[in-house]
């Protein structure tokens, strides 16, 4: 948890608390030449701590000061640092460097720095990327006291805000070069956290939310198994819908054939046993569990370890129950906030709510499958959240609408449940 205050888009340590993720954020940083330079391993080690994947841009200053080796072992990444490099664009080029990145952050930027951005140079690679990147652009400055309150630095940052580029630092105090007052670049913890703030808005904002979606597969023989009809649809739009309320989303999914949502990351599983694993080992990284799998109750008692013949005119399987997930979760020591579906063919609202105490649900969405449109493989949803004593229809809509509508419903329970 580390503190900053927001002032006049610049950020500073007071009062703001903060708890900020950049999980699944590509950061773009770049190095530029002071003595600061070396601060810039300790923030490549802060923001890959809060999730982001990291890339460093370094000019030729920087290199002078840090060895690009260092910042590449931190990073796991090649440093990036010349613009005609035709190595270095054969791998990831400029600007596909600069599309890749959601924030571009400079630390430490150099009063030189300031100065070639505030033009809207592209003499070399790091201001070129800055040009080409549509992300957001996030300044740590760097500097003298005294080349910080020059008017010329002045009027750069003050054109570079005006354009909406944001500013963390510089904090005041003792310098390098022995004078005191403001310049030092800002401490690498307070710019990780001014970095992730950028990403803090919606609902779930620093939430970490938990998913389970689509079917599974339970073996007979190593070529057949049971399963059922679930698309996975709604639980990945459940997905989308949580990342884009600003959750840390972890889908976890049977065998689907969709596209992992945007910033969520997925893990794939087969039969109910492993999503049980996978979820039970998620639990200490998790605040809200949706249950949206189509868990198959039961699955054969043997698996036969070769392909089972066709000798026999009758055959039975035997089946036993499988594990019921989402009641483990919330009987589970280190509890979240838990939520589960009941798809229901009849008498809806008393199912759910039957399964919503009998599972020990903070809330429980009902969905009627036997309707013509809804429900399984279909596009559209209607359904109905309920919890401790209230209840509220959802009106039908496409499935990533009703997601968006589910999840606003529940981040506004969670809030309640929590404080
Ligand atoms: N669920 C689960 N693990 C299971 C079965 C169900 O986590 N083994 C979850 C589902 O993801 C859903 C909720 O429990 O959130 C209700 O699922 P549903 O299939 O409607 O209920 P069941 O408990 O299986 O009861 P029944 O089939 O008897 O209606």
């Amino acid at each position: 948890m580390v503190s900053f205050a927001l002032l006049s888009d610049s950020y500073s340590r007071k009062s703001v608390t903060v708890l900020g993720h950049l999980f699944q954020r590509n950061v773009v940083l770049g190095v530029s030449g002071g003595i600061a330079a070396y601060k810039s391993a300790e923030l490549i080690r802060q923001l890959k701590t809060r999730g982001a994947d990291v890339r460093v841009v370094m000019t030729r200053g920087a290199r002078e000061f840090i060895t690009p080796l260092t910042l590449q072992a931190l990073s796991g990444h090649p440093v990036h640092a010349d613009l005609l490099d035709p190595e270095a664009e054969l791998g990831m080029g400029h600007i596909e460097l600069a599309r890749w990145a959601d924030l571009l952050l400079v630390a430490p930027a150099t009063a030189d720095l300031l100065a070639r951005l505030a033009q809207g140079r592209a003499d070399d690679l790091l201001t070129t990327v800055a040009l080409a990147c549509p992300a957001p652009l996030m300044l740590a400055p760097a500097m003298n006291q005294q080349m910080w309150r020059n008017t010329a630095t002045q009027d750069n940052l003050q054109r570079l805000q005006a354009r909406g580029v944001h500013m963390v630092g510089p904090a005041a105090g003792e310098q390098a070069c022995g004078d005191v007052g403001p310049g030092r670049m800002e401490d690498p913890a307070i710019i990780a956290a001014a970095a992730a703030s950028l990403f803090e808005s919606g609902e779930l904002a620093g939430r970490r939310v938990v998913i389970t979606a689509g079917p599974t597969r339970e073996a007979l023989d190593p070529v057949r198994y049971i399963s059922n009809h679930s698309s996975g649809r709604m639980g990945y739009a459940l997905a989308r819908a949580a990342a884009e309320a600003g959750a840390r989303t972890t889908l976890i999914s049977g065998p689907v054939d969709l596209h992992t949502p945007e910033g969520v990351e997925r893990v794939d599983v087969v039969s109910a046993e492993d999503m049980l694993e996978a979820s039970l080992s998620r639990l200490t990284d998790c605040d809200i569990f949706i249950a949206c799998a189509a868990v198959a109750d039961y699955r054969p008692a043997d698996v036969a370890g070769d392909k089972i013949k066709k000798n026999e005119e009758r055959m039975t399987l035997e089946l036993v129950r499988n594990p019921d997930i989402v009641a483990a979760v919330s009987a589970h020591p280190q509890r979240p906030f838990t939520v589960g579906f009941a798809a229901e063919t009849r008498d809806l609202l008393s199912y759910a709510r039957d399964k919503l105490e009998r599972k020990g649900l903070d809330m429980i969405v009902a969905n009627d499958v036997s309707a013509e449109g809804i429900g399984f493989n279909s596009q559209e949803n209607a359904v109905t959240v309920l919890w401790d004593g209230a209840e509220e229809a959802l009106p039908r809509s496409g499935k990533q609408q009703i997601a968006r509508d589910i999840i606003t419903r529940l981040a506004r329970r969670y809030r309640e449940t929590v404080t």
